[in-house]
């Protein structure tokens, strides 16, 4: 059960007051009801909210997967460049997070939710949430500096492994590993004198990257997508 105001003012039809105004104005029907208090309760699982002749679609979390594309901060706010969040053209936009965050120049799958839980549950280092990466590097690794990796670099004073590094062509690889530091991948390669020329994270735990999204385009998760994600 929610409250008419709150509902609406999560909705993003006006703040709390500007609801307010809205619920005692007799624009909103309850059921078929007009409903003028609001404090008035409501299941918003089951009851029809109607306002301005439109039914009302309540959903208190989202999840969205983006295929980020270069040049944005994966943060809530702009900084030096623009924040993806300006790429997102809903209502709640800037009412999202991101779920681990990508380098300004890195590409790929990022997820985006206002559900602080299930980023936790993403993101806690103690889950050990696999990351997949394609890497383009200044030159191709060596059998010594793959099996350095497997063995760990030393980043931040820890040993941080690769979990599994596959060729793609000469000097691109896909990397698996299950830790979430700043600039990891590039540094894991800082490690053993290479260089990152671009990089793209194509998975998070058992989701792929979405090869129907062009760069900066999104879609919302599934429901399945979500539970497997977060549980
Ligand atoms: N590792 C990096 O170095 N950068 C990213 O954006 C993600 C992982």
């Amino acid at each position: 059960m929610i409250r008419l105001d709150k509902y609406l003012a999560h909705l993003k039809y006006g703040t709390r007051k500007e609801v307010k105004k809205i619920i005692r104005s007799g624009a909103v029907r309850v059921n078929g009801e007009v409903i003028r208090n609001d404090d008035y309760k409501i299941d918003e699982t089951t009851d029809e909210v109607i306002y301005d002749g439109f039914v009302l679609d309540y959903q208190e979390y989202y999840y969205l997967m983006m295929n980020k594309p270069d040049g944005y901060v994966s943060s809530n706010k702009d900084e030096l460049d623009p924040s993806i969040l300006n790429l997102v053209f809903e209502p709640y936009a800037f009412d999202l997070q991101c779920v681990g965050r990508l380098d300004v120049d890195t590409k790929g799958l990022l997820i985006l939710t206002n559900d602080g839980k299930f980023n936790h549950a993403v993101t806690a280092p103690k889950r050990h949430v696999e990351k997949e990466y394609v890497m383009e590097l200044e030159k191709p690794l060596s059998e010594n500096d793959i099996q350095q990796l497997y063995a760990g670099v030393s980043i931040d004073d820890d040993l941080s492994k690769a979990l599994s590094i596959k060729v793609i062509d000469e000097a691109s690889y896909a990397m698996v590993i299950d830790e979430g530091k700043y600039h990891q991948v590039k540094r894991m390669m800082h490690a053993v004198n290479n260089e990152v020329l671009a990089l793209k994270r194509i998975r998070i735990g058992a989701l792929y990257l979405d090869e129907n999204l062009e760069e900066g385009e999104y879609r919302a998760l599934t429901k399945t997508e979500v539970e497997v994600l977060g549980g």
